[in-house]
């Protein structure tokens, strides 16, 4: 298939081209200073998602989501023809409280089919959007499930075996915050749009005419060569306040970035994957590979302006120099400007603690299951939908190590749960990987000693992924599944009809 047939779209209605560019005065309304030097030729402030609708009926906190097809200004003065949610790029922020029911109505009006995963939620097996939970075109599908975990970032992104880099490289993704009583107790950086900011960062190359290009991936994927954050290249943030909170998404393909600031100052480290740290950490540097979130907070005493900006990956473990290269780890991006307003309070002290986190596991924990990552397998296999690679007993602690023998560089993601890395190469982990996590990054070489607790859920014939989240990687295979079952339940698995699915969606394959 010619690569422009990639995004034959239907045609593309006015609204929708409107649509993509509403997102600039949402961001406005959120963040603007007003106040700010000119901006630099081309760049524009940073777009806010905007909070998703909900209605509240019976106790159930429901919301729609619209996966469909249109146009973005991702760089000035250009259409490039995407896909959004409810828009025609990424989606709205879906928000909800711990002990809330949530209702979502999905409807596919993409020309192909589609599924939404919620990445980082615990959720039953036939609510958690994978690939047995495919929507049609015109077809709508309708997750329900309580939300039972506590407050973090997660984020929503399609898992269509074997499509899900494309359709996440044509822009379908968004947030999906969780709230509750002990982070809302916390004084922390939390008015949405304006001290609290989600910054989804994905790379992406541009044919001429402002296409997204899908020719010539490499190992690592879609590589791009630019960066866009919330939809756009070249994005400014004006901040207003002396603390800024950053929701960091890494929802690119198969780039890792290591983010910090080009003037080197420091931040604090609050949040991964799973929620709040037991306390902040000072850093000037963190790693984020595709899939895994940070949540830091920067203080501004001074309108001086400063960088969010990607360094050389100083994490490689024992990854050759050559394939550092083709996986971008010795790129180097500027991925926001910040220009801090002037005359702003010197900043309250975050609180000194944030949210206990009870050890699952010691090291020594007898290990139930062991993953080797090589070649898009793990354990030298492939996904295949009509194997179930283990089963796990509901409600019991399970410890699992996992280790990259590839000379790529890869990463490991489980549904349904966070875990705790209890162990690297024997050694608890440093701190900014000790907290609640569902994906972590695998360099060549260690091995990472997990703990988690599949707490209930048990499902005899829908399954839960596991996988790397490099999503070429992910795409080609490099997935298994695996069945919580309640004690004395026996697999029944769920027969999938498999039109339609399977890996090779995308001509390069
Ligand atoms: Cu974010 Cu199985 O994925
Ligand atoms: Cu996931
Ligand atoms: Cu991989």
């Amino acid at each position: 298939m010619p690569v422009s047939e990639h995004f034959r779209t239907p045609q593309l209605s006015r609204r929708s081209l409107l649509t993509a560019l509403a997102l600039a005065p949402i961001a406005a309304v959120g963040c603007s200073s007003g106040s700010s030097a000119p901006a630099p030729t081309g760049s524009r402030p940073l777009p806010i998602p905007p909070l998703a609708a909900a209605t509240v009926q019976d106790g159930v906190r429901r919301f729609t989501l619209r996966a469909g097809a249109g146009e973005t200004e991702m760089l000035p003065g250009k259409r490039t023809p995407t896909w959004g949610y409810n828009g025609t790029v990424l989606g709205p922020t879906l928000r909800a409280r711990r002990g809330e029911s949530v209702a979502v109505t999905v409807n596919n009006t993409l020309p192909e089919m589609t599924t939404l995963h919620w990445h980082g939620m615990h959720v039953p097996p036939r609510m958690d959007g994978g690939p047995y939970q495919p929507i049609e075109p015109g077809g709508t599908w309708s997750p329900t499930w309580t939300i039972n975990q506590q407050a973090a970032t997660l984020w929503y992104h399609p898992h269509p075996h074997g499509s899900t880099e494309k359709h996440v490289y044509r822009g379908l993704s968004g947030f999906f915050l969780l709230d509750d009583d002990a982070a809302d107790g916390l004084d922390l950086p939390n008015d949405y749009g304006v001290d609290d900011i989600p910054l989804v960062i994905q790379d992406r190359r541009f044919t001429p005419d402002g296409a997204l290009d899908e020719s010539d991936p490499t190992n690592a994927g879609l590589l791009g060569d630019t960066i866009v954050t919330n939809g756009i290249a070249h994005a400014h943030l004006n901040v207003r306040t002396s603390r800024l909170r950053l929701r960091i998404l890494n929802g690119s393909s198969g780039r890792v970035y290591n983010l910090g600031f080009t003037d080197g100052r420091e931040f604090q480290l609050i949040a991964t994957d799973g929620g709040l740290l037991a306390a902040p950490i000072t850093r000037n540097r963190i790693q984020v590979s595709p899939g895994e979130r940070v949540e830091i907070v920067v203080r501004f005493d001074s309108n001086a302006p400063t960088t969010l900006h990607s360094f050389p990956i100083e994490n490689r473990g024992t990854l050759p120099a050559a394939e550092a290269t083709t996986f971008g780890f010795d790129d180097a991006f500027d991925i926001l400007e910040i220009r801090p307003a002037e005359g702003m309070k010197s900043a309250a002290a975050l609180p000194s603690s944030l949210i206990p986190i009870t050890r699952l596991a010691t090291p020594g924990t007898p290990v139930d299951h062991s993953f080797e990552l090589q070649w898009f397998m793990i354990n030298r296999a492939r996904m295949d939908m009509n194997r179930i690679d283990f089963t796990v007993q509901v409600d019991t602690t399970e410890v699992w190590t996992v280790r990259n023998v590839d000379n790529w560089p890869h990463n490991f993601h489980i549904h349904d749960v966070q875990f705790q890395i209890i162990a690297i190469d024997g050694t608890p982990p440093p701190p900014e990987l000790a907290g609640w996590k569902d994906t972590v990054f695998t360099p060549p070489g260690p091995t990472f000693t997990l703990a988690m607790r599949f707490t209930d859920h048990s499902d005899p014939s829908y399954p839960y992924m596991f996988h790397c989240h490099l999503l070429l990687h992910e795409d080609r295979g490099m997935m298994g599944q695996f069945l919580v079952l309640a004690p004395g339940q026996q697999p029944a698995p769920a027969q999938m009809p498999m039109s339609g699915m399977g890996p090779g969606a995308m001509s390069h394959h």
